[in-house]
């Protein structure tokens, strides 16, 4: 019977999937830069900075030699930052111990930074036909339908069964089409709120569409919900540029630029508040004028309410200069520096006020 379930799935994907940039070759390198593009990110978002990745850095060797900026400037925008920084790490590594050439060998694949189970059963079946599992929110969405599982999906024993499941049904001759079919029926037919199942190839065997709970499952444990954070920013102008600064490493977006900020505890108004941190973290003294505007970001497990203000240079305070960690930039070269999205819009901001590029 699941071989019956196998071959009408691959069928299926066969004849419905989509026409992906990353389905035109084998190419390991290039099937590793989309899974890990593709882990958090929507496919319509990957595709632009799939491509301008690869006309960047073609092979794993151009990626292990560019310095870091260069490729969290590469992936500015897509979030989740630490995938960039560990597929560098990892490109390094590859062209270190293996000569340039990844590693058709899922142990040692899985050994290289950032890679988790996922990424290494979806490189490995793929590229090189392994027949090992890739178990994404779709496929676990598609599996516990098509196999009625209660357990919450949020569980990592949740996820074992799963990928237990997943390789008993994977076909030795065709693992990574297989994989990709599940990820496809999640993406096109089996929809998180509203299943197409007339129009999916697996219905018949579909143990959730026998018992009518299709829509139950899969189920969740209820999140944590996300606490709110207000940052304060300082926007520092002096003479037509602004003054950015590099995020402290480790720590959220480490490594990326931003307009100075600091963190709002509360007690003090926002604008002293804003001033002492300045002094502490930058060594200047800062004047805090009007809001220039109020953002909000939501990360996964965090919400940032921004409040940025307009601010110039006290009288007679040193202006910081230069340096690693400081930059006084114009609008227009903001470009130059990875800025995450949240600052992004304060820039946005900034621009709308006016400000000459
Ligand atoms: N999501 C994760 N991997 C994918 C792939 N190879 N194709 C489409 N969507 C995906």
């Amino acid at each position: 019977m699941s071989s019956d379930l196998t071959d009408a799935l691959l069928q299926w994907y066969r004849r419905h999937r989509r026409d992906l940039p990353w389905r035109r070759t084998r190419d390991p390198y290039r099937i590793w830069v989309s899974e890990v593009m593709l882990q958090q990110t929507r496919v319509e978002t990957v595709i632009p900075y799939y491509l301008r990745w690869l006309e960047r850095f073609p092979t794993v060797a151009d990626l292990a030699a560019a310095p870091e900026e260069e490729v969290l400037k590469a992936w500015e925008g897509l979030g989740y930052y630490s995938r960039a920084r560990n597929l560098h790490r990892a490109a390094r590594e590859v062209v270190a111990r293996y000569g340039g050439a990844i590693p058709d060998d899922p142990a040692a694949f899985a050994r290289l930074p950032g890679v988790g189970g996922y990424t290494a059963g979806a490189v490995m079946s793929i590229a090189f036909g392994r027949p090992l599992p890739a178990v994404d929110g779709n496929v676990l969405r598609v599996m516990s339908r098509l196999f009625a599982v209660d357990e919450p999906i949020t569980r990592p024993g949740t996820r074992r069964r799963v990928e237990a499941l997943v390789a008993e049904l994977i076909p030795a001759d065709a693992a990574g089409d297989f994989n990709q079919a599940l990820m496809e029926l999640g993406a096109l037919v089996c929809l998180p709120g509203a299943p197409d199942c007339p129009r999916c190839p697996v219905a018949a065997w579909c143990r959730a569409r026998a018992e009518g709970r299709e829509r139950e499952l899969p189920r969740r444990e209820a999140k944590a919900p996300s606490r709110p954070e207000t940052i304060l920013v300082g926007v520092i102008a002096d003479g037509g540029r602004y003054l950015l600064a590099r995020r402290p490493r480790p720590g959220l977006l480490g490594g990326l630029w931003e307009f100075p900020s600091v963190p709002f505890a509360g007690g003090a108004r926002p604008e002293e508040a804003l001033a002492q941190g300045l002094r502490e973290r930058l060594g200047v003294a800062v004047e805090v004028g009007g809001l220039l505007t109020r953002v909000e970001h939501l990360f996964s497990h965090r919400r940032w309410d921004l409040l940025a203000f307009c601010c110039s240079l006290a009288p007679g305070s040193p202006r910081p200069e230069d340096r690693e960690d400081l930059r006084w930039l114009s609008p227009r070269e903001l470009g130059a520096v990875p800025l995450p999205a949240a600052f992004q819009k304060v820039a946005a901001a900034l621009i709308e006020r006016g400000a000459a590029l």
